[in-house]
């Protein structure tokens, strides 16, 4: 159960949010990416040909940052994003009693190792390690107490050229510390970064912080410039960056990347490059409900320079361009959607994660589903501890051609699945697939697990 479902908090204040927020459920929009629950702090890493995205889980109606999990989306294409659910908690790290913020994770030695900020049990903010050997998690505390703690926060880690290792984080200073081969040590002290102006730009008006640098840093090196991204002038935040000759710098302030907006005055960003493309990841308050404390991870596509530096970025609701296609004639997950409106995720006894939660109208979009020639039939895991409902398969938009609707009977529990089939016609060509999930009563119909068609 992940609490409160974001369509239930809208139907409960709809009468407060004004119409323009109410559509953002129906337009074809595909960021924020996640819809399900409320996220924010996307940390990528790419990883067999497929963008992984650690994030931390905002709760519904929270007035403040006190998360307790962190979650994982996955994608092939950039468009179409599988839900692999909760990777770590906070109740991994058993000294920490809070705050589950901005984590990183990075592969090595043939293991993923996870930093992320909690609150340790002694009131001060500390960075834990986790560590896994899938990329998926689980993920356990590797060493049983912090790695760095000083009361600062959001650490960013990378590895350069020559193997080194450096764990970077916080706010209101800058730190880095050079970590061992082990990834969970490191050797020598944590070493503040002088936040000049040169490096980090000028702030006015906030003698305590006199340049720009406010938290979030992200750091890496590409065509061998160093680039340390971060957010900026609190608050609103707004997304800035420095560029150096070495992992320690010195460094030079470039300015700002995504100027302030999108609801949300914190902001924090992640870049990849994946399938020759660039990805710059960031989160607003653009869902339904969402504000401050009720974030929403995003990501746009964008180019380089030619001399390296880094573009103005705006937030868009379109997000990037998809790439490829979707294949319906392998298994593919419920829970991978471009969009989906009304539904929840959840563990599956099957392994992995179903989509629950499905109320009669909740639907989920498939983006650039290539049927080839044509598809025959469609199959779905399902169960119903209800009496079921239908899945109906349109083409375009929810309202688009019917090429099919498959029956979902009752099986006697949520998680007792049954494989149901039904006939499809007129599905060829590449196609935006839509799951109109239908049934009679207002309670929940059916769980969805996977899905393909013939
Ligand atoms: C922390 O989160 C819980 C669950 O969402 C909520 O009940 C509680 O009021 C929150 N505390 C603060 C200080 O916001
Ligand atoms: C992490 O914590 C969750 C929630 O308490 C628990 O279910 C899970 O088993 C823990 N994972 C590990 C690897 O300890
Ligand atoms: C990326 O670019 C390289 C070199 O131009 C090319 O060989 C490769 O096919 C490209 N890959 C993709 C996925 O476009």
């Amino acid at each position: 159960m992940e609490g409160l479902k974001i369509t239930s908090l809208l139907q409960r204040f709809a009468y407060i949010l004004p119409l323009a927020l109410l559509s953002i459920g129906v337009v074809k929009a595909d960021n924020p990416f996640v819809q399900t629950i409320y996220t924010a702090d996307p940390a990528p890493i790419v990883y067999n040909d497929r963008v992984y995205v650690f994030m931390d889980h905002d709760n519904t109606g929270a007035t403040y940052y006190n998360m307790t999990d962190w979650h994982l989306f996955s994608t092939a294409d950039m468009a179409n994003w599988q839900d692999h659910g909760v990777p770590m908690s906070l109740a991994n790290f058993t000294w920490a009693n809070a705050n589950a913020w901005a984590p990183q994770v990075i592969s090595r030695n043939g293991q993923f190792y996870f930093y992320a900020p909690v609150r340790h049990n002694d009131g001060s903010m500390a960075i834990g390690v986790g560590v896994s050997s899938t990329i998926t998690g689980p993920y356990h505390d590797a060493l049983g107490k912090p790695l760095v703690e000083n009361n600062e926060i959001d650490p960013t880690v990378f590895i350069d050229d020559d193997g080194q290792a450096y764990l970077y984080w916080g706010n209101p200073d800058l730190w880095y510390v050079k970590l061992n081969q082990d990834m969970i040590s490191y050797s020598g002290s944590p070493t503040q970064i002088p936040l000049t102006t040169a490096g980090f730009g000028t702030r006015t008006g906030n003698a305590q912080r006199p340049t720009t640098f406010e938290e979030a840093p992200w750091v890496y090196k590409r065509n061998g410039i160093y680039y340390i991204i971060y957010a900026a002038d609190c608050c609103s935040e707004d997304i800035r960056y420095s560029t150096g000759t070495s992992a320690t710098g010195p460094w030079t302030y470039r300015g700002v990347i995504m100027p302030t907006q999108g609801g949300s005055f914190t902001n924090h960003e992640g870049i990849i490059d994946f399938q020759n493309n660039s990805y710059f990841f960031y989160h607003n308050g653009a869902l339904p409900g969402g504000g401050g404390y009720q974030r929403s991870v995003c990501v746009e596509q964008f180019t380089y320079n030619s001399d390296g530096t880094i573009p103005t970025i705006e937030m868009t609701t379109a997000g990037p361009s998809q790439i490829g296609t979707l294949n319906p004639y392998v298994r593919q997950e419920a829970e991978t959607a471009a969009w989906s409106s009304g539904v929840s995720t959840e563990v599956s006894s099957e392994g992995g994660i179903d989509v629950g939660y499905i109320n009669n109208g909740d639907y989920i979009k498939v983006k650039g589903v290539a049927f080839g020639s044509g598809a025959h039939s469609f199959s779905a895991r399902v169960a119903s501890a209800a009496s079921g409902g239908t899945i109906a398969i349109h083409l375009g938009s929810t309202t688009g051609t019917l090429v099919g609707t498959c029956n979902v009977p009752s099986t006697g529990g949520w998680q007792t699945w049954t494989t149901v089939t039904c006939s499809v016609s007129g599905a060829s060509g590449t196609q935006d697939l839509y799951f109109v999930f239908g049934g009679s009563g207002t309670g929940y119909l059916f769980n969805f697990d996977y899905w393909q068609f013939a």
